[in-house]
């Protein structure tokens, strides 16, 4: 079987692939879409970070994909809808950079605090300007943290190290969920109001686009400071212009941009209080081994196993509950499959599963899954995850 992996992917994740996984592989970094379009159809999985665009037609064109392995967290560059529409699954690696780019994002807190990155231009210009750069503390302030995940709340523990009062939004968890220390968990709108720095840690979707916009700016704390090292576009860029050229927001820092790499007369870089990194949030040898070495072993054991794990268009099972029930998934398929073939032609408004003996109710959901992905796969003629 053959993987592709199209963005710079640390060496011993490409190994585990090699030896372990006893897989083709080959690393083309740099293609264009169009490239990518011609050749993607030699191969089985796909292994990417952030810099190729999966897309419906690249998709559409890979006839033997069966997995694409997302080497870091945000999966989205990939058109997650086209893959599971065609069996795909789509994985991520959402633990081995957390730690790494929830310290990125208090340096940029601490460089945005203390305008440190203006300070050393000004220093290596030949300037000696100690009045210029008056900055503010962080001990006693309060941060809010949009998201409260992996990353969110390891900023959270990071923070009250800083001695700062930490509020959170998210409104899908609960306080018992946070686990940690301290942590008040208020609604958007109150962390808005009482925030002196904000920080953002969603995903980017359609609900998330834009989150921090006209009206939000205008609901928080003047003088307030913005962080993202997320995702560009969480924040809209162009209100946050205004914010700061108005003076409701004092600066801002970004590791993430709306279009990436930015325009270079993109208006932001023409404030005096924007800080920036180049989408460096993941950027440590640490963080790079561990997400190349976490979808390595993911890809490998989904192509040789069919072991799913990390995938966030399928169910994913533990490596022992699947070894339960291994036998009982491939009777299952096989039953699908039976029935599909019993049916052809004719229309199927509902389907029960029963079960008797061993298997615990709690294990039932992905037996009746694969009855049903085998049922539809052989009724529609097409792979179905
Ligand atoms: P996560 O899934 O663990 O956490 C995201 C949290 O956001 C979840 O708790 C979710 O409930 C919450 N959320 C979703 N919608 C929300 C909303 N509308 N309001 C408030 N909360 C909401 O993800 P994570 O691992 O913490 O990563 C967070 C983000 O960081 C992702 O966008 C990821 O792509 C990005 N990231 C960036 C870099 C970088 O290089 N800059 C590196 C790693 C991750
Ligand atoms: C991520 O979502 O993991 C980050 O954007 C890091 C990256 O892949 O560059």
């Amino acid at each position: 079987m053959k993987v592709l992996i199209s963005d710079p992917l640390c060496p011993k994740g490409v190994k585990i692939l090699e030896v372990e996984g006893d897989l083709l592989v080959e690393q083309r970094c740099g293609l264009t879409q169009e490239d990518l379009l011609g050749i993607i159809d030699g191969y089985d999985a796909l292994i990417v970070r952030s810099g190729t665009q999966v897309t419906r037609e690249l998709i559409e064109k890979g006839s033997r994909l069966k997995a694409i392995g997302r080497a870091g967290t945000g999966v989205d560059n990939v058109d997650i809808e086209a893959a599971s529409e065609r069996g795909i699954v789509v994985m991520n690696a959402p633990f081995g950079n957390t730690i790494t780019t929830a310290e990125h994002t208090l340096s940029l807190l601490l460089s945005l605090a203390r305008e440190i990155p203006q300070a050393y231009a000004s220093l290596r210009e030949g300037r000696w300007e100690r009045k210029k750069f008056m900055g503010v503390e962080l001990g006693g302030k309060i941060l809010g943290i949009v998201g409260l995940g992996r990353i969110g709340k390891e900023i959270a523990r990071r923070a009250r190290g800083l001695a700062m009062e930490v509020l959170a939004a998210d409104p899908y968890i609960s306080l018992q969920d946070t686990e940690v220390q301290g942590l008040k968990l208020v609604e958007l709108d109150e962390l808005y109001a009482k925030a002196d720095f904000i920080t953002v840690h969603v995903p980017l979707g359609e609900k998330t686009w834009h989150l921090i916009s006209e009206e939000a700016f205008a609901k928080m704390k003047p003088g307030v400071r913005i962080i993202n090292c997320a995702r560009g576009g969480i924040v809209d860029e162009q209100a946050l212009y205004q914010a700061i050229k108005s003076g409701q927001v004092a600066g801002a820092a970004l590791d993430v941009f709306e279009k990436e790499p930015p325009d270079k007369d993109n208006p932001l870089f023409s404030l005096e209080n924007i800080v920036s990194t180049p989408h460096l949030g993941a950027s440590t040898k640490e963080a790079q081994e561990n997400v190349a070495v976490e979808i390595a072993h993911q890809v490998v054991q989904f192509l040789k196993k069919g072991i799913v794990v990390n995938a966030v268009n399928a169910p994913s099972l533990s490596y022992e509950t699947l070894t339960v029930l291994s036998p009982y998934l491939e009777l299952a398929e096989k039953l699908g499959k039976l029935i599909g073939q019993l049916t052809e032609g004719v229309p199927i408004s509902s389907l029960s599963v029963s079960y008797a003996g061993v298997i615990p109710k709690t294990h039932s959901r992905p037996l009746t899954l694969s009855v049903v992905q085998a049922l539809l796969a052989v009724r529609e003629k097409r792979p179905v995850n």
